[in-house]
């Protein structure tokens, strides 16, 4: 998938470390899956922030069903498919910052953060 190695590129550009561009990476790969299989496909944008802290942020978007019931959707384990249901509980582990913003019948919006240290 294309979006991994963008995200990787951008990371190592960050100074990530290793680890950190490997979750940064992983969680891109789970929420690009989700807007795919959910949200009938969605944009990524990458944004380098450079404030305080330096790091990198995503923010994927689509115009999909949207989530009816967002905690249930965080919750460990929980599908409305056939998933394992970790894509969302363990990017928002993953992750120093996780915001998701969803309005049934106008689509997804998923912001993630990972900071260099
Ligand atoms: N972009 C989206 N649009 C609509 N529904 C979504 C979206 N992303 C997630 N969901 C809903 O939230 C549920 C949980 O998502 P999550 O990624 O945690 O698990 P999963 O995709 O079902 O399984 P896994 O990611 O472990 O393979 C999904 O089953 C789906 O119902
Ligand atoms: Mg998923």
């Amino acid at each position: 998938m294309i979006v991994r190695t963008a995200v990787r590129k951008a990371a190592i550009a960050a100074k990530l470390g290793l680890v950190d561009q490997t979750k940064l990476v992983t969680a891109a790969s789970e929420i690009a899956r989700n807007t795919l299989d959910y949200g009938k496909g969605g944009q990524v944008t990458i944004e380098r922030v450079q404030a305080a802290k330096a790091g990198i942020r995503l923010k994927f978007e689509d115009n999909g069903p949207g989530i009816p019931n967002i905690e249930l959707a965080l919750t460990d384990g929980w599908t409305s498919g056939s998933g394992m249901g970790l894509g969302l509980s363990g990017t928002r582990r993953l992750m120093d910052e996780f915001h998701l913003d969803s309005r049934p019948g106008e689509g997804t919006t998923v912001t993630i953060t990972k900071w260099s240290r």
